[in-house]
Order: structure tokens, then C-alpha cells, then sequence
């Protein structure tokens, strides 16, 4: 369990399928996001069963929300490669009331990195996002995240518009707390 002053990160618990499927429909979260065929929520309690343990090639934790114990969104690391010490993160809060100003994500951000760097041996943390996606471009700059290149039209949005997607990496020794 990874502990900061807002938020604690720790595993998922397949019971919180339910709350993780509402949050896929959620359009502020799902517009950036790679979208994949419409999934039942059988199906994704099924997948949350069979979700292999936590391990060095994937780390996905819960953000929960140390106030009221409630899980807010989900970050992970993944494929993260030994020989070259580079692995790629991905983060949303679902919680709408807890996202875009409380804090919540940047803690989070700084935690799986710190836990990336320091525990896992890192040398790399990569990331994309959508060019329009202000609110989380900001953010992971604000942690420590450069900017490194784009990607031109390579992200398709729910509604068929194709937009820019960014190349963000942070270095060892660049997290900014
Ligand atoms: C991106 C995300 C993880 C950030 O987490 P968060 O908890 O909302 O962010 P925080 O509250 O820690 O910080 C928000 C910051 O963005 C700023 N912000 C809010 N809206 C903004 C906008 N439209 N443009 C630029 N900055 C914005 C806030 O002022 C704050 O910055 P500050 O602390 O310097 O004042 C979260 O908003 C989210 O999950 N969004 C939807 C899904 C998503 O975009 N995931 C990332 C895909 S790459």
C-alpha cells in the first residue's frame, strides 16, 4: 500500500467492478481514453476475477480517497521492461466529484512514480495523451513529466475525430513533489 496525505494507493478488489463500470460511461473520463468495444458488467467482473496478481510487467493499483475510504479511479504501470528499466502509466480518477482541483490525481501521479523510481528500479516512466486534454497535460508537467513529441492524428474519439497524441516521459531523479 502506497500512503500519501489525500490518497492511499492499493489493490482492486474485484466487488468494485460495479463502481469501475459507471465510471466507464462517464463521458469526461471516457473521451480521452482509448475506448474498446462496450463491455458488460458481467464481463468486467469476470475479468476482475481472473486479474493476474500484481507483478513487476503490471502494477494496477486503486486510488482510494483516505477522507471517506472511497475508491476514486485507478493508475497503473505497465510493461515495464527490465533490460532497459522503462515502464508506461496510465491514470483517471472516476469520481467526478473528486477530479479537476482537489489534488487528488497529482498525489497519485507522485506516488506510483516514487514507488516506479524507487522500488521498481525504473529509469523511465512513459506516458501519452490526447493534445486537448489541458487538464492532464498540466498536471503531469506539474509532477515532472517533459513533453518529448507528437503523434499527429493518432487518437480516434468516441465521436470519430481523429486528434494529436503527445509522448510524455519523466527520468529518474526529475519527479518534482
Ligand atoms: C487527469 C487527471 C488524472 C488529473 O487528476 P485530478 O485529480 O483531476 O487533478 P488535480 O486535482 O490533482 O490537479 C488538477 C490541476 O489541473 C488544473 N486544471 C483544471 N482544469 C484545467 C484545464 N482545463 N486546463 C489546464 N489546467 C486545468 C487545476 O487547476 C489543477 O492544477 P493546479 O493544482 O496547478 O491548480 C483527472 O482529471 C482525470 O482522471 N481526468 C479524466 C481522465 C483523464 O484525462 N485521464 C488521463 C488520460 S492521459
Amino acid at each position: 500500500m502506497l500512503e500519501g496525505e489525500l490518497v492511499r494507493l492499493r489493490a482492486l478488489e474485484p466487488e468494485e467492478s460495479d463502481r469501475i463500470h459507471g465510471w466507464v460511461h462517464d463521458p469526461d473520463v471516457g473521451r480521452w481514453m482509448n475506448h474498446s468495444y462496450p463491455r458488460s458488467l458481467a464481463q468486467l467482473r469476470k475479468r476482475a476475477e481472473e486479474r493476474p496478481v500484481n507483478s513487476y510487467e503490471l502494477v494496477v493499483l486503486g486510488i482510494e480517497a483516505k477522507a471517506d475510504g472511497q475508491l476514486i479511479g485507478i493508475i497503473d504501470l505497465r510493461d515495464a521492461e527490465p533490460e532497459v528499466g522503462n515502464a508506461e502509466l496510465d491514470i483517471y480518477i472516476g469520481e467526478a466529484e473528486y477530479r479537476g482541483g482537489g489534488g487528488y490525481g497529482t498525489e497519485a501521479l507522485r506516488l506510483m512514480c516514487r514507488y516506479g523510481f524507487n522500488s521498481m528500479r525504473l529509469h523511465m516512466i512513459t506516458l501519452w495523451v490526447v493534445a486537448e486534454n489541458e487538464r492532464a497535460r498540466h498536471v503531469y508537467r506539474k509532477v515532472g513529466f517533459t513533453e518529448d513529441g507528437r503523434h499527429r492524428e493518432a487518437f480516434v474519439a468516441m465521436d470519430g475525430k481523429r486528434h494529436d497524441m503527445i509522448l510524455m516521459s519523466m527520468l529518474k531523479g526529475e519527479l518534482r513533489s
